[in-house]
């Protein structure tokens, strides 16, 4: 078989991710501090799979052709393809066929993370050569996902987003596919709610007799498309973190546990629980940062309580009663105590913010 290549869907439209998306891509939200792009093009290299392109909104993209680069700093070659308007999965897959060519290819949803990486999937592809492999993993509410029903081991029908789920078994967001793929996707009409949907083109080849085999995965894995799952992966990926302080803890500090502090960050008369991860030239000042915490690079929290959270860039937290958990804060974001009279709540917040008060 001649090897595999790599395909990435970062476009979309993040809906579900507003405001943060509204200026920036979902798979550039950091999680333990990276880029949750960057785990899939890590776990491409890792199985073998170094020619990659990356689909782009190109409203968010560029971002992503920056910090994803040429590819060198994975040890892949990326090439970016933007897709005009995300009209779905396969629609995206018909965008990226001048670089498929007559590859087999991965395809990796961009904001989806997977506990096991690819190594073993890629194996079981190319061992045993199905038209197109699909992973899956029991869920507990499976009317929120495309679904599979599987007869004798094989792959019998997929619904998206079932109201009667006659299974389980949701469609992890990575899938191995040869060019028959692209003969699907020409086949197949867009759904009612407007899209080319991967589901449809699979179901197609399933109904045209090719072999669809299911492989479920026993990791975790998570699609980062909404807060409280981006907060979850966040959790998961610290769980593994080593511990590391390579940033200053003055005398008056505590950091207890797993715990990585960057070069530059500063903790002063704070306790830090980990698992935490505190980026470059952050500052943690006389407040508490607790665990599932991810602080960025150059941000700020002073006089206040935060756990379970997502700090980005230059984020500001200032004189806070009450402790901040379970929240993502965009770049730049501030939220701090006033000292104005008369006292009161006073807002400067974009479009799709959501806040919440004691
Ligand atoms: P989704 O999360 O299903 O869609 P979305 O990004 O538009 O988000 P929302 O539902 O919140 O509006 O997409 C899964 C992944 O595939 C995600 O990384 C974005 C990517 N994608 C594309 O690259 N092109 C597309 O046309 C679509 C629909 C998604």
């Amino acid at each position: 078989m001649p090897h595999l290549k790599g395909l990435i869907l970062s476009g979309g439209r993040g809906t579900r991710l507003r405001p943060i998306t509204h200026t920036s891509a979902k798979q550039l939200v950091p999680v333990a501090n990276q880029p949750v792009l960057f785990y899939g093009i890590r776990s491409m290299v890792e199985a073998g799979i170094t020619e990659i392109g990356i689909i782009l909104n190109p409203e968010t993209g560029g971002e992503i052709r920056e910090v994803a680069g040429d590819g060198s700093q994975f040890g892949a070659q990326i090439t970016y393809i933007d897709q005009v308007s995300p009209d779905g999965l396969a629609h995206a897959v018909l965008t990226a066929e001048p670089f498929l060519g007559d590859s087999s290819f991965v395809m990796y949803l961009g904001d989806n993370l997977l506990q096991g990486g690819i190594s073993e999937l890629v194996q079981q592809f190319e061992e045993h050569a199905p038209d197109a492999m699909i992973l899956l993993q029991p869920v507990d509410d499976p009317t929120a996902y495309g679904v599979a029903e599987l007869e004798d081991g094989r792959v019998a029908r997929l619904v998206e987003k079932p109201k009667e789920p006659k299974s389980d078994l949701a469609l992890v967001g990575v899938y191995l596919f040869t060019k028959r793929i692209l003969e699907a996707a020409k086949a197949i009409e867009p759904s009612p709610r407007g899209e080319l949907e991967i589901t449809d083109a699979i179901q197609w080849q399933v109904d045209q007799g090719d072999r669809v085999e299911p492989h479920v995965v026993h990791g975790w894995w998570k699609d980062t498309g909404k807060l409280a799952d981006m907060l979850e992966a966040n959790r998961l990926i610290l769980e593994t973190i080593e511990r590391r302080v390579d940033g200053d803890v003055d005398e008056h500090s505590q950091v207890e546990g797993r715990v990585i502090i960057e070069p530059g960050a500063r903790i002063v008369r704070s306790v830090v629980r980990g698992p935490v991860v505190i980026g470059r030239d952050a500052v943690v000042e006389d407040s508490y940062v607790g665990p599932y915490s991810a602080i960025a690079a150059d941000a700020v929290v002073e006089r206040s309580e935060v756990e379970h959270s997502i700090l980005l860039e230059r984020a500001k937290l200032i004189g806070l009663e009450g402790r901040i958990e379970s929240s993502l804060l965009g770049r730049d974001v501030i939220v701090r105590r006033g000292e104005r009279t008369p006292r009161a709540y006073r807002f400067m917040v974009g479009d799709n913010s959501e806040i919440e008060i004691l």
